[in-house]
């Protein structure tokens, strides 16, 4: 809902639980009022009462007060908005108007967006909020449109957040690297400027595009105010949390890494930035998590409202060594166990033997699949599952057809090396011919044969992005996502039954652009069932387990660290979130696929609720014992894990968080009959012991 100031210059925009508000001031300055608890707008018409920003020397007045801060004039922050042209730098806009949709003077709980337009000699400025019908997550994104001479956009991004005054904020943070992604961190956050971001071309490894802040370190899981904000793009981005010299704070993110130059806008031209999302809660990190979950649910995620299948994928039972025959025995052996999606991975296409040929050559390779794909995917829909493939179609090996016919389809400088990593290239998709190649290819591809899931990687970041020929600032970072997302809009438009995964080398591409069109992403390459606890907890921050997937492989773990585990404690730490199995099942014996096929079997039973639940971590991976809770409809599941038993001593009651206290639950898997309140405080036994042990009990509201 929108609300509106008598005089026209102050908006309120209202969720469920949060407020945000703002303020147009005489001189066109739009400043920061209010992001916190739901308010009325008689309140935010006091705050743009009350006494403004404080004079101090050496000090911009409006620092840390803007909504969007451009560059020029009194104003010593960070711009969120760096233009010029062969004259001058900076803006000085003027405000044109506003537009909103959602106002709503009875108050209701719709959704709402505002628009506030200014404009700076021919550069139109719109700035657009929004918030969706019962969701406390505020979009925020900017339009610019050129009606000027040519312009540099050296910088644009999608939004500047300011946070309330308080005694100290702590920052938390996802970080990682291949094999390690995701992974949390809290800290102080001190005077200066703390940034993130990739300059790699996609997402990254090395942080997911959010941050959350809660003051004076006063969050825990369950209780306290946070704020977080999180970016839907999935090229090169930034974020910077800045503590300004009176201790406010302010966090800035959008695309690109650097301010050297985003791109050019040609008179006519117009620039959409990606959406940075916001969000406040007070109900602690849980609260904010279980929020972000929701949203993505309700806005983001297609097809939310259906689970995804139990999936096998191939890749670490055969890596690069695959055949038709071979496929056809593990797709036997995983209808077996009870999967319903089997999944050819890398190898199947071109000259595609190893990752040194075949890259670009989308085409099944005639020694291993004779007859394409379509005998296969015929074969795997015979034994009742979905059946897909994966691409990696931005790439290209110099070894390759593609590459032989067309080697300026590259990113590259002229004169320069081009650089090889896992021996690729990356196509220019800023190119129209490319994505018609890559159109035509794919959608030939998905029309050739049953195929009903893409699983679409990315294995090697940006190093020579260029493109000779074109003026600088080049578009091409920019671009690149554009293409990806135009493409991925344009196949799932015209093959509506696919679904899609998004992968990077595991989690090198995660954000809220690539989730808005694809199905579910691949979290990480580390299958090891523990060290994935702390990828999945991490991942639970911002992304709901509908998204996650993670399979069961083998024990001693093949790709990473040779540990062993039980399938127990494999399949406990897949279920938080889509189930898979990526095993050799042509090695598994008898009793492991008996094994198998319960698990998979319970799976089922609690998907429902895992994927679609609320989620609530009970206890986090770092202290031994670790447990997630899922709460749907009267019905729980709690997932819990122990890493190692000491002194024989046994490990402690789980609490459990979200029921009725009122109410009995019966646990699924002894018939007791547990009170809500003494779950709740007392928490319920795991009868977790020795090393890597794990369980799974379901409750149900009677
Ligand atoms: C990286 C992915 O993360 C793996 O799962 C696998 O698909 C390989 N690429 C294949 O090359």
């Amino acid at each position: 809902m929108v609300e509106i100031g008598a005089d026209g210059r102050t908006w309120l925009l209202s969720g469920p639980t949060s407020s945000y508000g703002l303020r147009l001031g005489d001189e066109d300055e739009l400043v920061h009022l209010h992001w916190g608890p739901r308010i009325e707008l008689a309140d935010a018409e006091a705050l743009a009462a009350g006494p403004g920003p404080e004079y101090w020397a050496f000090e911009a007045t409006l620092d840390g007060h803007e909504e969007y801060p451009v560059e020029g004039g009194p104003r010593f922050v960070r711009p969120a908005l760096s233009v010029r042209t062969p004259e001058r730098r900076g803006t000085e806009w003027r405000f044109e108007g506003y537009e909103t949709d959602g106002a709503d003077p009875e108050g209701g709980a719709g959704g709402g967006e505002l628009r506030l337009r200014f404009s700076d000699s021919g550069l139109g400025i719109t700035l657009h909020y929004r918030m969706r019908a019962g969701a406390d997550v505020v979009e925020r994104w900017v339009t610019l449109a050129n009606e000027g001479p040519v312009l540099e956009v050296l910088r644009a991004d999608s939004a500047t957040w300011t946070l309330p005054r308080r005694d100290g904020w702590r920052l938390s943070q996802l970080h990682g690297r291949w094999a390690a992604e995701s992974r949390l961190v809290r800290s102080e956050l001190t005077y200066g400027e703390k940034i993130i971001g990739s300059r790699r071309g996609h997402t990254g490894h090395q942080h997911l595009p959010w941050v959350a802040l809660d003051a004076d370190g006063t969050a825990t899981e369950e209780l306290g105010e946070v704020y977080g904000c999180a970016l839907a793009w999935s090229g090169t981005w930034r974020i910077a949390v800045a503590q300004l010299p009176d201790a406010r704070v302010q966090i800035t993110g959008g695309a690109g890494y650097d301010d050297s130059g985003l791109l050019r806008l040609e008179p006519g031209e117009s620039f959409v930035t990606p959406v940075f999302a916001g969000l406040w809660s007070d109900g602690g990190f849980g609260g904010a998590s279980r929020a972000w979950h929701a949203y993505q649910r309700a806005y983001v995620i297609p097809d939310a409202d259906q689970d995804r299948p139990v999936l096998y994928n191939s890749w670490e039972a055969t890596e690069f060594d695959i055949s038709e025959e071979q496929q056809r025995a593990l797709a036997r052996r995983a209808a077996e166990t009870g999967v319903e999606l089997f999944v050819v991975d890398d190898g199947w296409f071109g000259a595609r033997t190893s990752d040194r040929a075949g890259l670009g050559d989308w085409t099944p390779n005639p020694d291993r699949f004779p007859g394409g794909l379509e005998p296969l995917g015929d074969y795997v829909h015979g034994l009742g599952m979905r059946f897909g493939i994966w691409v990696e179609p931005e790439m290209v090996n110099p070894d390759s057809e593609l590459y032989r016919a067309h080697p300026d389809w590259v990113q590259f400088q002229p004169g320069r090396k081009r650089t090889e990593l896992r021996n690729q290239l990356v196509l220019n998709l800023a190119r129209e011919e490319v994505q018609e190649y890559l159109w035509e290819q794919l959608d030939a591809l998905l029309s050739s044969a049953p195929i009903d899931y893409v699983k679409w990687d990315f294995n090697r970041s940006f190093t020579d992005a260029g493109w000779p020929g074109e003026a600088y600032p080049q578009r091409l970072w920019v671009d690149h996502v554009h293409a990806l997302y135009g493409l991925l809009d344009r196949l799932r438009a015209a093959h509506p039954t696919v679904a899609f995964e998004s992968c990077s080398g595991g989690g090198g591409r995660i954000d809220l652009g690539i989730m808005a069109r694809t199905d579910q992403v691949w979290t990480s390459d580390n299958t090891d069932p523990l060290d994935r606890l702390a990828i999945q907890h991490g991942f639970s921050q911002v992304h709901p387990a509908r998204a996650m997937a993670a399979w069961v492989t083998d024990s001693p773990n093949t790709q990473l660290n040779g540990r062993v585990s039980s399938l127990r404690f494999r399949f406990v730490s897949a279920m938080a979130g889509v189930l898979g199995v990526g095993g050799d099942l042509t090695r598994w014996g008898e009793e492991e696929l008996a094994e198998a096929r319960s698990w998979v079997e319970l799976y089922k039973e609690i998907r429902p609720v895992v994927q679609r639940g609320d989620l609530y971590r009970l206890r986090a991976p770092e202290g031994g014992l670790s447990a997630v809770q899922y709460v749907r409809d009267g019905e729980v599941v709690v997932l819990a894990w122990l890493q190692a038993q000491h002194y024989g001593e046994p490990a402690a009651p789980v609490r459990l968080r979200g029921l009725d206290p009122s109410a009995s639950y019966e646990c699924l898997e002894t018939g007791e009959i547990h009170r809500g309140a003494v779950l709740l405080h007392h928490g319920v036994r795991t009868g977790l012991r020795g090393d890597l042990d794990a369980a799974v009990i379901r409750l149900r509201r009677r």
